[in-house]
């Protein structure tokens, strides 16, 4: 086994070192590569994916991604940006079905600003399309509009499109994720206004079809929006677009309390996937020691179950993470009076001691 690990920016080093540590403690046997991505990359060799990260990623059997991302990179153009290094390899690697599940641990019910009741045992998998929509659709870009209100003026336009395999790949990963759950899915859509989301609609009900032991639900993403905060436990599985999952992901992903806590997988059609922590690079606390790894932590047990069969060995770092909370340890995004805050390095150290 070989896996792939890119940093990348901001806390990303930092929250890495810490799942690695944990990994190597399991006593498995793997190979671990590391490149570089994102800003670093683009620092040290003018791209922010560069070939040989790219290769590496393809070549791995799976990928643990930190994050990517600084202000400072901004204004440079487009393709040089961090963003397109996570970009990229989602499309390189055909990896279109992400996984974002939101669970309020039992613990951190105080740490979420909805009230506990509402959010005490809450556990909702976000599926988002990952390799379509307005996120990759052509054409895009800047022009001299011909019509519309202002003609002659300048503009800028990107392109909504989903082709029907692309919807039917996922719906069939929605509804299988959701047989081995509570059996319900909701489709996020805004089939009232946009074509391409009407086509979704018509998609994944046709696919329906196959799981009849499973519910289906239809639901605009501006009603999505709302529900999400006035009755999340209603939901099971959500299965939606590359951007409104973007969205609906980190609002449930705060519902638990911290995004810090979440991780995520994104797969392939053969299950290959990369794993990240849902939060990004967190350049305002980079480099202070006090970023919670819990997130990429439980994304590399995500990536043993999902990628390399280790279920075991999942399960032994996700026992661990709920131990050490259960020992009243917080990093600064999760601490709540009562409660003893650690740093990064502490939190990785209390993991490792958990797994024995
Ligand atoms: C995410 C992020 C990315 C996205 C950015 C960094 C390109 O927000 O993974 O949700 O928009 O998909
Ligand atoms: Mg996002």
């Amino acid at each position: 086994m070989k896996i792939a690990i890119l940093p990348g920016d901001g806390i990303g080093p930092e929250i890495m070192a810490e799942a690695v540590k944990v990994l190597n403690a399991l006593g498995l046997s793997f190979e671990t590569e590391t490149a570089l991505v994102g800003g670093a990359a683009y620092d040290a060799h003018g791209h922010p994916l560069p070939e040989a990260t790219l290769a590496l990623a393809k070549a791995a059997d799976a990928v643990l991604f930190g994050a990517v991302g600084d202000w400072k990179y901004d204004k440079l153009e487009r393709q040089f940006r961090p963003e397109q290094a996570i970009l990229g390899l989602r499309k390189q690697l055909g990896l279109f079905a992400n996984f974002r599940p939101a669970i309020c641990y039992e613990q951190l019910t105080q740490a979420s600003s909805l009230k506990p009741e509402l959010v005490a045992g809450l556990d909702i998998l976000i599926i988002r399309e990952l390799t379509g929509d307005i996120y990759f659709g052509q054409p895009r870009g800047r022009r001299s509009a011909v019509d519309g209100h202002f003609p002659g003026a300048e503009e800028a336009f990107d392109t909504m499109r989903y082709s029907k395999p692309e919807i039917e790949r996922i719906a069939h990963v929605a509804f299988q994720a959701a047989r081995k759950r509570g059996k319900k899915v909701t489709s996020v859509d805004k089939a009232n206004v946009l074509e391409t989301f009407q086509f979704w609609k018509d998609v994944v009900t046709e696919v329906h079809a196959q799981y009849p032991d499973v519910t289906l639900e239809h639901m605009y993403v501006d009603n999505a929006a709302m529900q999400l905060v006035k009755a999340p436990k209603a939901f099971d599985v959500v299965v939606t677009g590359n951007m409104f999952g973007d969205i609906l992901s980190d609002e449930a992903a705060m519902l638990t309390g911290s995004i810090g806590m979440l991780p995520s997988a994104s797969l392939d059609k053969n299950n290959k996937g990369l794993y990240e922590p849902s939060h990004g690079s967190a350049p305002d606390i980079a480099g202070k020691g006090v970023a919670n790894p819990l997130a990429t932590i439980l994304s590399a047990a995500m990536m043993l179950r999902f990628s390399l069969n280790q279920e075991a060995a999942a399960r032994r770092i996700e026992t661990a993470v709920k131990a050490v909370l259960a020992q009243g340890l917080r990093t600064a995004d999760i601490w709540s009076e009562g409660t003893t805050k650690v740093g990064t390095r502490e939190m990785g150290d209390a993991v490792v001691k958990a797994l024995a």
